[in-house]
């Protein structure tokens, strides 16, 4: 069997990877000279809507799905005409655009923050006055890593704020002040059978993720997996989805959702019996899905900018580390280090070992 992936970055590189074993091949367009998923993968080196390269894919495999929501509507869209894609163009559309994200949470009882359609300065000053500060301005389309977003703290950041999202159709939301911040991940096959991960607990800096914690029987996992499940029902979703959520009290409130795995769930490679990106091409490949049970208890530890020197780390028992070979840039997420044990204890003394070494 043969899969085609829209993107060839490190999600598409783990995807390959997990797909290997399963005897399923991976080819992937990605305009980059040097997309790391090549080491994997076969590379189609177009533009994702370049028509004579959306062609060459097509006639090669039998199924298409994508490692990040921004690809171009209109390629998958082309691809649809012969080809089943998965997740299907609702689900990308609705994860594309956070108004179109945020009604659709709210259409099906999932609380989300409280939010304003923004077009405009004065929509903007508006919103502001009835959601009150602090708030923060998210544009509509294309945010990842925090980017495209401004904190409004006081009327003097409004105008800044808007000039630095460079007056794109965004949204206006009321800035939570969260305990904590966790995901769900589900994954669901073609026939709606579907199977949630164990909570992920999140901690981010600078607006990028920095640290994910699998959670064995969090207190806020059924929750939290009755609103994905709803969500995936709702799209008839194929594939891994991911749900952001942030704890305020013993409440959920939901962030934003992403059609595809998440780095969030980076841990279950080794946390897990089947990994988020195994299942993922199980449910595009029509597979049964593999067990989402935990192993044992995992920290996954994101590597920003470039990769810290592991020398001294390297050969622990319970640490694996994943170099996506990306080169260093800042605030660029370059690869991960999962940490595994068999209790929570266990891993607190592995985590201080690792820190310790790290510095
Ligand atoms: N309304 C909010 N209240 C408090 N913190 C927020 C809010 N919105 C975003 N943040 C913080 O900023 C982070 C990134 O925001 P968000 O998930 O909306 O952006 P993103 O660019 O899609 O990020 P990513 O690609 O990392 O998921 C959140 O995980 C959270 O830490
Ligand atoms: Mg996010």
């Amino acid at each position: 069997m043969k899969v085609g992936m829209l993107g060839g970055g490190q999600l598409s590189l783990m995807l390959a990877e997990a797909a290997r074993p399963l005897d399923i091949e991976v080819v992937f367009i990605d305009p980059a000279a040097d997309a790391c998923a090549a080491t994997a993968a076969t590379q189609i080196q177009a533009d994702y809507d370049d028509p004579a390269a959306l062609d060459q894919l097509a006639r090669q495999v039998d199924v298409v799905t994508y490692e990040f929501e921004n690809v171009p509507s209109e390629a998958v869209r082309i691809l649809s005409e012969d080809l089943d894609v998965f997740p299907a163009a609702n689900a990308l559309a609705t994860a594309q655009d956070r108004l179109f994200e945020k009604n659709q949470l709210v259409a099906l009882d999932i609380p989300v923050p409280e939010f304003r359609s923004i077009d405009s300065l004065h929509d903007l000053r508006q919103a502001v006055m009835q959601l009150g500060m602090p708030t923060v301005l998210k544009t509509r389309r294309f945010g990842y890593d925090g980017k495209g977003q401004a904190v409004i703290r006081s009327e003097q950041d409004i105008e800044s704020a808007w000039q630095s999202i460079v007056e794109a159709p965004a949204i206006l939301e009321a800035f939570m002040p969260f305990d904590r911040e966790v995901s769900i991940i589900a994954v669901r096959d073609r026939q709606g059978n579907h199977q949630t991960y164990p909570l992920s607990e999140n901690i981010h800096k600078n607006g990028i993720l920095d640290q994910s914690y699998s959670r064995a029987e969090d207190p806020a996992f059924e929750q939290a997996e009755k609103y994905i499940s709803k969500l995936m029902d709702e799209l008839e979703y194929v594939g891994v989805l991911a749900l952001e959520l942030f704890q305020v009290g013993d409440k959920l409130y939901a962030n934003e959702f992403a059609p595809r795995v998440h780095n969030s769930g980076h841990w279950t490679i080794e946390g897990t019996i089947c990994s988020q990106f195994e299942n993922h091409m199980r449910a595009v490949a029509g597979l049964l899905l593999g067990e989402v049970k935990l192993t044992g208890s995992s920290l996954m530890l994101n590597c920003i900018g470039e990769m810290p020197d592991v020398r001294n780390i390297k050969d622990l028992p319970g640490v694996a580390i994943h170099d996506y070979g990306k080169a260093a840039r800042e605030g660029r997420k370059v690869g991960h280090i999962t940490l595994t044990a068999e209790s929570d204890m266990a891993l607190g003394e592995l985590v201080g070992k690792v820190q310790r070494e790290l510095g």
